[in-house]
């Protein structure tokens, strides 16, 4: 059995991978941390092989420098945060670290999509749309689609109550545009993709690692 903590367990999506590693015949969940448990990450280290991270921008990093000081793989979902302080701990790290912008299968797929598009459209433009508590904009997702694709792709940042993570990326070429829409309407939607990672995160040939591609 894996033994994993989560960070933020009592967000909205800590609880709900939470849920989902409850329900791995593998996965044992070994910790909640969250400050509005008053559990902090620190307490919960020492009973861990893995920590997944859904937190804040502002904590995400600290999270993880953490986890791989005291030998504990890190999966972090969380977005808006550098992670170039990572790589300092060298080729042979005491643990791993893998940071995707977004779990869901279908979005990984929406950015190879336009990845391939950009190469023949003209030019292209991002409209992302998220809940209207998400801290970071532009999203993850959208910023490293746009640093993917060819050219300067501007990026336009919607946040109202109903969505929750939505991505439209449109191409335009003479007399024609192309668009590409990806949706999550559910927060599970991004679950296969967290659990894969838990179980994969150990045996990483490099760390940090960025992007649920890289996993497929
Ligand atoms: N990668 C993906 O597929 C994906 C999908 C959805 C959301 N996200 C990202 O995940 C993050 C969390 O989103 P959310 O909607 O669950 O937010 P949320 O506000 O519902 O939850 C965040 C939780 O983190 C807790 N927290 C704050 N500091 C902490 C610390 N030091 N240690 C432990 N817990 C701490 C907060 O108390 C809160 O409960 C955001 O950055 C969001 O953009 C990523």
């Amino acid at each position: 059995m894996t033994r994993v903590g989560v960070a933020g367990a009592a967000g909205r999506m800590g609880a709900t991978v939470c849920a989902a590693v409850e329900g791995a015949d593998d996965l044992e969940l070994s910790g909640r941390a969250d400050p509005a448990l008053g559990v902090e990450l620190a307490d919960i280290l020492d009973g861990c092989d893995v920590v997944v991270d859904f937190t804040t921008p502002d904590t995400a990093l600290e999270n993880a420098l953490a986890c791989v000081r005291a030998g504990v793989h890190a999966v972090v979902g969380t977005t808006g945060w550098d992670p170039s302080p990572l790589r300092e701990f060298g080729p042979n790290p005491p643990a791993n670290v893998f940071i995707a912008p977004n779990f869901a299968i279908g979005a990984v797929l929406m950015t190879r999509f336009a990845v391939e598009a950009s190469k023949y459209m003209a030019k292209a433009e991002i409209i992302e749309l998220h809940h209207d508590r998400k801290l970071d904009a532009p999203s993850g997702t959208a910023a490293r689609t746009a640093e993917l694709m060819e050219g300067e792709v501007p990026i336009h940042s919607v946040r109202l109550p109903g969505l929750v993570a939505h991505q439209e990326v449109i191409l335009g070429d003479v007399g024609q545009t192309l668009t590409i829409r990806h949706d999550s309407t559910d927060r599970t939607s991004f679950m296969p993709g967290v659990l894969l990672a838990i179980r994969r995160v150990g045996e990483l040939p490099e760390s940090p690692v960025i992007g649920l591609e890289h996993l497929l």
